[in-house]
């Protein structure tokens, strides 16, 4: 049998004997491509952000004020505008996270010097000595500010926690209503902004288990029906209700079947937000070093996230037969334990390698593939914290690799899907526990007038593949392009003195009738794109 038709073979005796092979030799594999039968539209939000006020994302991170020294526009952080341009950034949530359930939307308007000092649900996290109280010098102006100059649609997550419905009918008011209406409308345009916001996408809460009020589902699916049954609909809204802690050892399914079943009757959300950190803290592993074993515990971990998908959409449709509410994604990453921060005050920043490089790669080509079921996700958070695209510190600023990461998978925006015919067999791996199986090659591929884009990731750190990327359907491309973020060292890292030691480089691709062709370094992620004639 030749290799190719064993790696095809697919029996369990074959997953075995090829992690062998794969592990001495690397292997051949041969994708098949069908661009001929697009499927779903892949939603531009999915590759959405976050930014919360909490140690170094707003305050430095994005917001260093008019009068800093950091080439800043209108106070915002000029390099980080003009990268999240870049990637063409769809969305921005905001205010949080947990300290979304604590703030009070009015402490951030105004004139700035005249905004109140407020408490933030970090500050008991910071270090001792640390002023950690909110100065709200960014608030809902400012953040409409970012969004408008990134070009990104605003996710607002609303106070559900320490709040009432009124006080977020009038933040919806206050930012929706046209010029000249409501007396909320006027009091925007006094503060500079006389045209509404229109902001659609309305988180009703955060976390609601837990930071956003320790609710039984049942009861926040009444919360969720009290803030949402008065809405001042000036815009048609995308609502998003608080979904489960989808990284739970049960992946939480309970939240996700106690709050359907209390909706039962009622309008449900347009969206129920899922989150699923890859959650390392309960363990030793490090951020910036670790070990073979280590590298694969959390790429094994991060993949969770398919089943937990499938898991919570599957229950969704026993209540939602006509499938109205879709998943948002609206946390998602690899979370170390905390030791590693960039500065003891950016509490939950961490050193970003290429191992969450290629854990995105995984989990970007998951939520590619379940673009019927997702609306929106949203990596936590886009910088000085968690799974950061972005590491800020004064002047300084740095992409981590993830950022490249988001640079090539931005053209699957809005694309549709391809289907993907991958055989490649599962890899057995070492992991804390023993040993694992991963995907041996994650795709996922998207058409856009005629143009393909196939993302791949190797997340083997012992072995390169020969890859063979065959178009279907008498498909064919005479020109081909490709980009690949990869290292010999699988702890290779962006800093500030070394920015772009993990960066996108060209790959080279071959054309070879149907096919084109490849070889995917270890522990890389790529992008071929072409033509399709
Ligand atoms: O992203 C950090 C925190 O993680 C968020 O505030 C919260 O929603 C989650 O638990």
């Amino acid at each position: 049998m030749n290799r190719r038709k064993f790696l095809q073979s697919g029996t369990s005796a074959a997953i075995g004997t090829l992690a062998a092979s794969r592990l001495a030799f690397g292997a051949d594999a041969e994708i098949v491509l069908s661009p001929g039968e697009p499927g779903e539209l892949i939603s531009p939000h999915i590759y959405g952000h976050f930014i919360e006020h909490l140690g170094g994302v707003i305050y430095d991170g994005v917001w260093v004020g008019p009068d800093s020294r950091t080439p800043n526009v209108k106070g915002i952080r000029k390099q980080f505008l003009d990268d999240m341009k870049r990637i063409g950034a769809p969305n921005l949530r905001w205010p949080g996270g947990c300290f979304a359930d604590g703030y009070h939307w009015r402490d951030g308007i105004g004139k700035g010097s005249s905004r109140p000092r407020t408490y933030n649900f970090w500050q008991r996290r910071m270090p001792a000595g640390t002023d950690s109280t909110e100065t709200n010098q960014f608030g809902i102006h400012e953040f409409m500010q970012l969004c408008r100059l990134i070009g990104a649609e605003p996710y607002v997550a609303a106070n559900v926690g320490s709040s009432t419905p009124t006080e977020f009918h009038d933040l919806v008011s206050y930012c929706n209503a046209p010029a000249g209406t409501l007396s909320l409308a006027g009091e925007r345009a006094a503060n500079g902004d006389p045209q509404p916001f229109n902001i659609q996408y309305w988180g009703v809460g955060n976390e609601s288990w837990g930071c956003g009020g320790m609710m039984r589902p049942e009861e926040y699916a009444t919360k969720y029906r009290q803030f949402v049954t008065q809405f001042p609909n000036y815009k048609e809204p995308f609502l998003v209700a608080t979904g489960p802690r989808g990284h739970s050892a049960d992946g939480d399914i309970g939240w996700t079947t106690g709050f359907f079943e209390g909706m039962r009757g009622f309008e449900l959300p347009n969206g129920f937000s899922i989150h699923f950190y890859t959650d390392l803290r309960p363990t030793p592993l490090k951020a910036a070093d670790f070990n073979q074993p280590e590298w694969y515990e959390v790429l094994l971990r991060g993949v969770r996230i398919d089943k937990v998908i499938e898991t919570h959409w599957q229950e969704m449709g026993k209540f939602d037969t006509k499938r109205r509410t879709k998943l948002v994604v609206d946390e998602w990453g690899v979370w170390y334990k905390p030791g590693e921060e960039l500065a003891p005050h950016y509490i939950l920043s961490q050193p970003i390698t290429l191992r969450d490089a290629v854990h995105t790669g995984l989990t970007l080509d998951i939520f590619n593939r379940h673009a019927d079921k997702i609306a929106m996700a949203n990596v936590a958070q886009t910088i000085n914290c968690i799974h950061s695209l972005f590491l800020a510190h004064g002047p300084q600023f740095v992409r981590t690799p993830v950022y490249y990461v988001f640079e090539m998978y931005r053209s699957h925006m809005g694309a549709r899907q391809v289907r993907v015919t991958n055989p490649v067999a599962e890899l057995n791996v070492p992991v804390l526990a023993g040993e694992g199986r991963l995907p041996g090659l994650s795709a996922s591929a998207s058409i856009r007038e005629q143009r393909l884009a196939v993302t791949l990731t190797n997340p083997s750190a012992q072995s390169s593949l020969r890859v063979r990327l065959r178009l279907a359907g008498g498909a064919r491309t005479t020109e081909a392009r490709g980009a690949v973020i990869a290292s010999e060292d699988m702890r290779a890292t962006n800093t500030f003195a070394d920015p772009e030691r993990v960066a996108s480089v060209p790959l080279a691709v071959k054309i070879s009738g149907d096919a084109l062709e490849l070889t995917l370094q270890k522990q890389a992620v790529a992008l071929v794109q072409c033509d399709l004639n």
